[in-house]
């Protein structure tokens, strides 16, 4: 058998884990299998652009961020018909069985055109996907993306030192967020923190209500925005500014983009070992010669959630993007 493995979409930790668990459950088990990798994600399988893979290969990259094997993003991919033709034919002309691809919705949304060409065509590689991306906007009412924890460990190591300076200077510090459209990261980031404040994507915010709370505080305030939320940080400092100087309060605010950092760096326990037994689970499937299908789960040893392709990438029935009731009450009962 001869299978690829490829990390679309943005970088995520836990990818490497997810490539070292396919290439050595795939030579572990049958060690005749041929294991490549795809250099640069959904450009590489555009372009063709394979690589042998070893067990030596994916030593020691368990913990690891980012992805050893690159992951260019390729806007064009959505509607363009002849690269997704390309792609379905470069996979078929290079004999893969399989190809592995851990990525966001958007690689999701991808796999699964490709997949129907693959299917129209008659044409040879089943597609194994799963949800590698920190803002948990994958299918996840079955589960969780790998990255995701590890993003929610990044955000609160810098929440907790944004706290001193916050509480030194009494300060309210407004401290943005990614997540794109989803408002998971922030909110999380917010109750492993514990934050004074959330602002999720479609709240409606009562900004005199929220200058309330802020002048009821002794000294530090942290009031986390999801990046979907359509006011920018310097506009929410604007309008509470104004409300201050209206109310005679005295704190000075402050903002800062935790961005990119909540993206790199070591891998969680959890985004490891799940990302492993995902790979081992898809590698032992693909020896049985399933068919094309998306994988998620909660916790490692359990079972995962098995989802045709199409099913999986019809985000209506497979994702929410704003947060439960139940885990706004959850949060707001820890405040
Ligand atoms: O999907 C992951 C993510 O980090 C989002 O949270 C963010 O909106 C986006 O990627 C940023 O993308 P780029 O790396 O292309 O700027």
């Amino acid at each position: 058998m001869k299978v690829a493995i490829m990390t679309g979409g943005g970088d995520s930790p836990g990818m490497n884990a997810f490539i070292r668990a396919v290439v050595r459950c795939c030579l572990n088990l049958r060690p005749a299998t041929s294991v490549w990798g795809v250099i640069d994600g959904w450009r590489g399988l555009v372009d063709g652009n394979f690589k042998k893979l070893t067990k030596k290969d994916t030593a020691g990259i368990a913990h690891q961020g980012g992805t050893i094997l690159g992951t260019l993003r390729v806007p064009e991919l959505k509607d363009d018909r002849d690269m997704q033709e390309a792609i379905a034919l470069n996979l078929h002309d290079n004999f893969f069985d399989y190809l592995f691809i851990i990525g966001g919705n958007g690689s999701l949304a991808a796999s699964n055109v490709i997949n129907n060409i693959i299917k129209e065509k008659g044409l040879r590689t089943k597609l194994l996907v799963t949800a590698g991306s920190i803002d948990n906007d994958v299918c996840n009412n079955y589960g969780y993306s790998i990255g995701f924890y590890s993003a929610i460990d990044k955000s609160l190591e810098m929440l907790e030192w944004i706290r001193d300076t916050a509480s030194a200077h009494r300060r309210v510090y407004i401290i943005e967020s990614m997540g794109r459209d989803s408002g998971y990261l922030a909110f999380f980031a917010g109750v492993a923190t514990g934050a004074e404040h959330i602002i999720l994507p479609n709240d409606e915010v009562d900004y005199e209500q929220l200058v309330n709370l802020i002048s009821e505080r002794d000294r530090d305030t942290r009031i986390i925005v999801a990046e979907g939320y359509p006011k920018t940080a310097d506009e929410i400092r604007k309008i509470l500014e104004e409300i201050f100087a209206r109310r005679n309060i005295k704190h000075e605010i402050r903002h800062v983009d935790m961005g990119y950092f909540q993206r790199g760096g070591k891998a969680a326990v959890k985004d490891i070992i799940v990302a492993s037994w995902l790979g081992y689970v898809m590698v032992k499937d693909a020896f049985e010669g399933v068919d094309s299908g998306f994988y998620i789960c909660f916790h490692p040893g359990e079972n995962p959630v098995r989802l045709p392709l199409d099913v999986a990438a019809d985000q209506s029935k497979t994702t929410h993007l704003d947060i439960p009731q139940h885990l706004k009450e959850f949060e707001a009962a820890l405040r």
